[in-house]
């Protein structure tokens, strides 16, 4: 019970990587708040980890619409008295090559994983600041730190998070509250599996483990970096990609 005792948002938690965040950081006894602008996925998740005999509730929320955020963050302090955890994890893909990428896909992309990775941090940030601890943690990406082919706004959405990542731990560590991102590397969710198989098949021969992550393997680096084992860490990214870029 890593995580007993803890109140845990995360974003992005109806589906892949976030789905496997919620039902994992439950079993490690947290009172997890599964947020999703897709309410019927995280109301799902809700039922998977009650079945379970954990403790969830579920947000029909955009993190991109700021009064939706803040009422969130309204409701879970008015709920639970206090937030614990937050994984920034919601994000989306809208690939095109450079020349090809439209000022709405531009848009939409550093919309949702840029400003609102910032939304839900600063709302939180500030409970926690009261609280006096917290742990925020962000989704960032092996694309972040090395470009892809066809994700200019991707990447660089992912690297603004690294940005935010460090410029977070160096305002809000006084107040005993650490912020570290996690850069997967492409890993089996709905996200990747709309990839052509060709490219995927490349990327596991690329990889010394000869695999793609799997949710659960993103999930228990939140886990780790959101327990205690990990107090003394913060401002860093932990790469959980296979060695796919050695
Ligand atoms: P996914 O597509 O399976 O799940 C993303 C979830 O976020 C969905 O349930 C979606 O409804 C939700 N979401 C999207 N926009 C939202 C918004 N505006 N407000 C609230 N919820 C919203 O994606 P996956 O693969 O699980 O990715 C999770 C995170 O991990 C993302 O930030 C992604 O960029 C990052 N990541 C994923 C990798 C992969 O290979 N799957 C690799 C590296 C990073």
């Amino acid at each position: 019970m890593r995580l007993k005792n803890k109140v845990a948002i995360v974003t992005g938690g109806g589906s892949g990587i976030g789905e496997a965040t919620c039902l994992r950081f439950a079993q490690e006894g947290a009172s997890v708040v599964v947020v999703d602008k897709n309410g019927s996925d995280a109301n799902t998740v809700v039922s998977k980890i009650k079945a379970a005999a954990g403790e969830a509730t579920g947000k029909d929320v955009d993190v991109t619409n700021r009064e939706q955020v803040d009422q969130m963050i309204h409701d879970i302090v008015s709920k639970y008295g206090r937030i614990d955890i937050l994984i920034n994890n919601a994000g989306i893909t809208a690939d095109a090559k450079l020349e090809k990428m439209t000022e709405e896909q531009w848009n939409k992309v550093i919309n949702v994983n840029l400003k609102g990775v910032f939304n839900c941090g600063q709302g939180v940030a500030k409970i926690m600041k009261q609280q006096g601890s917290g742990v925020l943690l962000n989704s960032s990406s092996v694309v972040g730190i090395y470009g892809n082919f066809g994700q200019t706004n991707y990447a660089a959405s992912k690297w603004g998070v690294i940005g935010m990542t460090k410029t977070w731990a160096k305002e809000l560590g006084r107040y005993n509250i650490r912020v570290n991102a996690v850069a997967p590397g492409f890993t089996l969710t709905p996200m990747v599996q709309k990839m052509p198989e060709k490219v995927l098949t490349m990327i596991r021969e690329k990889s010394p483990l000869k695999k793609l992550a799997q949710p659960i393997d993103i999930a228990n680096a939140f886990l780790f970096l959101a327990s205690d084992e990990a107090n003394f860490i913060t401002g860093t990214v932990l790469s959980v990609d296979g060695g796919v870029v050695l």
